[in-house]
């Protein structure tokens, strides 16, 4: 295909670490056109947005921006604005009726996107084909991505997921969940760890079933056996050189005591488990269709923290999930209080098109919600900054990421192996670097250090 030269594009990415991943093979096929990055939006010829539907605000995000796409369009006739990520049907429909929108394809093939690309030039504004429905190509995994640093890349192990927690778009945004070949991912593992990378995250909606979904075109396994999360992990250990891997979301339905001990022998996954708990009463629990109870969360904890003794955990809930009463909204500020989460992603309950709980009647006000949400974040303020006190007077190995710019000795930042971001003096030239800080003073949200090596 012909290169298009001083084209510039300029990506909006919302939502999770999936759709920064995606966002990641999108640029590389767009760089691979000859397109450039665009220092803001408003210099592009090409804007895409990469959408997540878990909330309304996103898509409302979306909507305000159109006016502005739109405005963008009147200066400049040829700008092409297009959407994919997680979108549903019925946003899809209406976002087509849009003037600011030329095209809406589905992540799955981008392979496809320059087809599309140029379709739209040669017949700009020809708006009876805005949505491309095109069929889906088998591994859109196989487009290599350009990975936003050379220090830390996502890699996914699956998309999907055939969960329906009661509350979520995911299922019906991004379809049923398919597992990567795992000769495919520790491939991709191993060239990266040989270009110097140093953190491997591994992304799925649910890691732990891993292998239960596998894409078995061109694989002959079908078991879960060999070819579980546990075993993945091991195999990804066992590649030689200094590297982290870290790896969300787990479900707590799912995470077993093999991975527990998968966990623990491998000496390259690091101490932190992001294990998302919605709520901790028993009936929301079940109504959100979570399959696991507020005790079998809190044993399944227990075993983790006895199995790695150091680790820290993080978590989601939703507040004003429909008929959430103050008793068991009680229930859940109860279960922060007692796990002492390191970190909590707490959002208010919004109901989605297509999903089951959509029929409840979301009856907690927004006011009330708002208020849920502030007690959750009051207590997990507390035991965040409880947590991090505990590592003061301690050295950590503290993977070096970046550094406040044009200083010798300039304020150097990281994380932990327990994901705990953290700041400390030191030259530029240990960035990327495995350093020991002895940690001196702390947030709830980060420690503060002194480098001794
Ligand atoms: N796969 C992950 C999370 C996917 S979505 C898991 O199983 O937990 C990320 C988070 O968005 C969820 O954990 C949930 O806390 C939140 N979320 C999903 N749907 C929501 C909704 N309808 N309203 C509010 N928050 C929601
Ligand atoms: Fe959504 Fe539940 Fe799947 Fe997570 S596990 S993506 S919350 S359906
Ligand atoms: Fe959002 Fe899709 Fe992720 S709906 S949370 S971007 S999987």
């Amino acid at each position: 295909m012909r290169k298009n030269l001083l084209m510039k594009y300029f990506i909006f990415t919302l939502g999770c670490q999936m759709n920064e991943s995606d966002s990641e093979r999108i640029i590389s096929v767009l760089e691979k056109l000859g397109y450039k990055s665009a220092e803001d939006e408003s210099k592009a010829d090409l804007i895409l947005a990469n959408l997540c539907s878990v909330r309304q605000s996103a898509i409302d995000r979306i909507w305000g921006r159109t006016k502005i796409w739109n405005s963008f369009k009147k200066k400049k006739p040829n700008l092409i604005v297009g959407l994919t990520g997680c979108i549903l049907e019925k946003d899809k429909k209406r976002f087509q009726k849009n003037s600011a929108i030329d095209f809406i394809f589905d992540i799955k093939d981008l392979s496809k996107l320059p087809k599309i690309l140029s379709d739209k030039k040669s017949a700009l504004r020809n708006k009876k084909n805005k949505l491309d429905r095109l069929s889906p190509i088998a591994n859109y995994f196989d487009i290599h991505p350009k990975y936003k640093n050379k220090i830390s890349a996502y890699i996914p192990i699956s998309t999907g997921c055939n969960n329906f927690c009661s509350y979520c778009v995911v299922p019906y945004t991004r379809g049923r969940e398919i597992s990567r070949p795992a000769e495919e991912i520790i491939s991709e593992v191993k060239d990266l760890v040989k270009k110097g990378y140093k953190e491997i995250m591994l992304l799925g909606q649910n890691v732990n079933s891993y292998g239960l979904t596998l894409n078995n075109t061109n694989n002959s396994l079908n078991t879960t056996k060999n070819n579980n999360f546990p075993e993945l992990l091991k195999k990804i250990n066992r590649i030689p050189g200094e590297f982290w891997i870290r790896f969300l979301t787990s479900h707590p339905k799912d995470f077993s005591d093999d991975l527990i001990d998968s966990i623990s022998q491998c000496e390259k996954v690091t101490e932190y488990i992001h294990l998302p708990v919605q709520s901790g009463d028993d009936k929301i629990i079940r109504r959100m269709n979570r399959h696991y109870t507020r005790k079998h969360y809190l044993n399944l904890l227990g075993r983790i923290q006895t199995n790695l003794r150091i680790v820290s955990v993080s978590t989601d809930i939703i507040v004003g999930f429909p008929g959430e009463t103050k008793k068991q909204f009680e229930n859940t500020a109860e279960l922060m209080k007692k796990v002492k989460f390191d970190m909590a992603y707490i959002a208010c309950y919004s109901p989605r098109a297509d999903t089951a709980a959509y029929k409840f009647k979301d009856n907690v006000s927004r006011e009330e919600k708002n208020h849920r949400k502030k007690i959750l974040n009051d207590i997990l303020k507390k035991t965040a900054l409880e947590n991090n006190k505990k590592y003061i007077g301690k050295v950590n190995e503290v993977l070096v990421e970046s550094c406040k710019e044009n200083k010798k000795l300039g304020i150097l930042f990281g994380h932990t192996r327990t994901f705990k971001p953290i700041q400390f003096y030191g030259p530029e030239n240990i960035i990327g670097k495995f350093v020991k800080v002895k940690i001196t003073n702390c947030t709830p949200w980060a420690l503060e250090g002194k480098l001794i090596k």
